[in-house]
């Protein structure tokens, strides 16, 4: 979707279709009022009706006609902000998705619309015009590169900002270029997850990363078993042992030469979970190609970090691996020596996250991180927790904790901190080894992080639990069913907000 602002008059504009917006309860205003009034208050009936009251994500479609002299617009789609007391960034997203969707689902292959909530909504123009974009392209996402037959649906290809103030363009123009730019990151992270299993392997992954450095000037390293064994990622190893495909561990570096310590990210990269010899049960295992989401947001935030130029040094890590049972599998009883020589026994082989992040945590030592955020799908204890409402939020950190918090809050991909203890340490004691890779069914969610909590070691670090967040099963204003994208805007804020 091409997103761009031009300067002029609304109700002066032609095209197959104008989207405008209405508070709950209010009269038309603004580029509302305007349209309303070179309507003959075409806006203001349906409002007197009862009709159409303005509630959030509430619209009201009218066909002018050509009965109205020099109103050249074929559609007027007005949508509902809800109350303006209740008024937030979201809701501008909602808007611009709800809109943009509906005209996707007629074919309108071309539409004109005023930013959301920039006048009694108190949205600073740049922020208004970043939520536009961001929601009207992941709205109009869709994932049907695996159907044949179907013909292509038209896709709704361009979007512009009508707007009468020439002061307010520039700022305008940098919030589109931004919304755009997050939107497609995500749109890749989406992908991804999409993707089957046998399709999204640890080498496609890979080769993905290698893409993104090469047409954005990252650094990218891919180190394959031989240079797992050199560094001594046992744990990492020992879960792709059972798989054909064989693992990645993915390092890319976005603007290094900007110098300090690193902001880095690390994504799970469990391209299919069966389980392992721990075999999962059959129900839904389908959906367990999902279990690479934390790498796909990673992959994504690291494309949009370098489209945008964020002038930090960042890195992205990704432990890449399938989890299957075979005759060379890793078995329950085994026990694995990681990066940093700390050893774990296996009791579940179900729970290969933990195993393969404490690798990548292990590794990011190296790095000297200014702090370390990892996403990873790694516990059903999590979604039982707080479903899909939000993930949870560890770590050793407060600030960096309360930082991550915040920028998911910014985002609306609510991050909800959960207790990382003494006791779920103590569950995870080992007969045999420094510990064992998982404390069974209680406080399940903590005790995995507990585990990584034992890789982080020094630096400021939280980890993600976005098992029941990076899958939707309903479809919403700009998140459809499947995969999310989950991560990719949240971890985009907070590299752009981040100080030293
Ligand atoms: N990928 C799963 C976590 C998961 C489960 C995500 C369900 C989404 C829905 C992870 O690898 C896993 O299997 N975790 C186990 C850990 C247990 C064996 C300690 C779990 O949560 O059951
Ligand atoms: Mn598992
Ligand atoms: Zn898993």
């Amino acid at each position: 979707m091409n997103i761009s602002v031009l300067q002029g008059q609304i109700q002066k504009q032609r095209g197959s279709a104008l989207v405008l917006n209405l508070f709950q309860g209010a009269k038309p205003g603004g580029a509302t009022k305007a349209v309303d009034e070179a309507l003959g208050g075409l806006i203001g009936e349906a409002l007197a009706s009862g009709d159409f009251t303005g509630k959030r994500n509430e619209m009201l479609l009218l066909y002018p006609g050509k009965s109205r002299k020099g109103f050249a617009l074929s559609r007027v789609l007005v949508v509902g902000l809800g109350k303006q007391a209740e008024f937030t960034l979201e809701i501008a997203r909602q808007t611009a998705g709800t809109a943009a969707r509906r005209l996707q689902e007629l074919g309108v292959e071309s539409a004109l619309t005023i930013l959301h909530g920039t006048g009694a909504g108190g949205l600073e123009a740049e922020a208004a015009a970043q939520a536009l974009a961001e929601a009207s392209i992941l709205a109009c996402y869709r994932f049907d590169q695996y159907r044949s037959g179907t013909p292509e649906r038209s896709a709704l290809g361009r979007l512009t900002v009508v707007e009468n103030d020439a002061a307010r363009l520039p700022a305008i123009r940098r919030g589109l270029r931004a919304g755009s730019e997050i939107a497609r990151a995500t749109t890749l992270a989406r992908d991804l997850g999409n993707h089957p299993g046998n399709v999204a392997t640890p080498g496609y992954l890979a080769g993905v990363a290698r893409q993104l450095a090469r047409r954005h000037g990252m650094r990218c390293q891919v180190i394959d078993e031989r240079g797992m064994k050199k560094l001594g990622m046992g744990a990492l190893l020992g879960v792709a042992q059972g798989s054909a495909q064989a693992p990645r561990f993915i390092v890319l570096e976005h603007n290094k030469k900007a110098g300090g310590k690193p902001l880095v990210f690390v994504g799970k990269g469990v391209t299919f979970d069966s389980g392992g010899i721990s075999l999962k049960p059959g129900e839904k295992m389908e959906d367990m190609k999902f279990d690479m989401s934390g790498a796909a947001a990673v992959l994504g935030a690291m494309q949009a970090v370098a489209s945008l130029k964020v002038p930090r040094y960042i890195v992205g890590l990704v432990a890449a691996t399938e989890n299957l049972p075979d005759g060379r599998a890793y078995k329950p009883g085994d026990i694995l020596k990681t990066i940093t020589g700390k050893t774990i026994e296996i009791v579940n082989t179900d729970a290969e996250g933990r195993l393969i992040l404490a690798d990548a945590l292990g590794y990011a030592r190296r790095l000297d991180p200014a702090a370390v955020i990892d996403l990873a799908t790694l516990t059903g204890a999590c979604v039982v927790a707080l479903g899909g409402h939000a993930s949870g939020l560890f770590g050793n950190n407060e600030q960096l904790s309360e930082r991550v918090r915040l920028a998911g809050e910014a985002v609306n991909e609510r991050c909800w901190p959960l207790p990382l203890w003494e006791e779920h340490r103590e569950q995870i004691k080992s007969d045999f080894a420094d510990m064992k890779n998982s404390g069974g069914r209680p406080a399940g969610a903590s005790t995995g992080a507990a585990l990584l909590a034992e890789f982080a070691g020094d630096y400021p670090w939280v980890h993600l639990d976005i098992a029941g967040t990076a899958w939707s099963t309903q479809s919403r204003p700009y998140i459809p069913k499947g995969s999310v994208g989950l991560g990719v805007r949240l971890l985009v804020e907070l590299a752009r907000t981040w100080k030293k």
